[in-house]
């Protein structure tokens, strides 16, 4: 797929088929967000591929606002370790595995980590050190809901030539 139509067609989907997704696929995913942009080159990421149901619907109870993450086929939940621009670092990594996802006809949702209050809690669900920062779960399936686009603002709304 052309990459602008990827991201025309990149839509959070947070409802999926049971079936599992194909390990060479979540390897793809985590190819895909280590391969952002990042600050002096740090690449200051960590992911963590979850498939066990009994781990998702833990993260489901955990992250709130991410509840539908316990019927998920995969979650991949990204930290950084604490540097400068760890959150640019790790939000660059997110929105890559979610535009693969949708290259891939995955659907999949950005589940908020940062500055939320369970980030200790799902820290120690998965082993993190201290020293790593929760920047986002992205809960991943194959799309049971049809994809539909959110209504943009639009171009002219948004676009400034020279100055507002
Ligand atoms: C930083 C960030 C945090 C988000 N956190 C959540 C979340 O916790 N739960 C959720 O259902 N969606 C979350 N989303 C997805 C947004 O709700 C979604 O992107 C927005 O409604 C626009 O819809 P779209 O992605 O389909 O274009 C988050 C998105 C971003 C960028």
């Amino acid at each position: 797929m052309q990459t602008f139509d990827c991201i025309a067609k990149r839509a959070s989907i947070r409802e999926y088929e049971s079936r599992p997704i194909e390990k060479k696929l979540l390897e793809k995913l985590v190819d895909a967000g280590r391969r952002a942009p990042t600050a002096r080159a740090v690449e200051p990421w960590e992911f963590v591929v979850i498939q066990e149901r009994r781990t998702l619907k833990k993260l489901g109870e955990i992250a709130t606002s991410g509840s539908f993450v316990k019927d998920a086929a995969c979650c991949i939940v990204i930290f950084c370790k604490e540097t400068k621009y760890y959150l640019e670092d790790g939000c660059a990594a997110t929105e890559n595995i979610l535009l693969c996802a949708a290259d891939l006809g995955l659907g999949a949702c950005w589940i908020a980590g940062d500055k939320k209050p369970y980030v200790d809690e799902v820290s120690k669900l998965l082993g993190g050190g201290e020293d790593l920062k929760l920047i986002s779960l992205i809960s991943l399936g194959w799309p049971k809901e049809e994809v539909k686009q959110r209504k943009n603002r639009s171009l002219q709304d948004v676009i400034h030539w020279e100055k507002f």
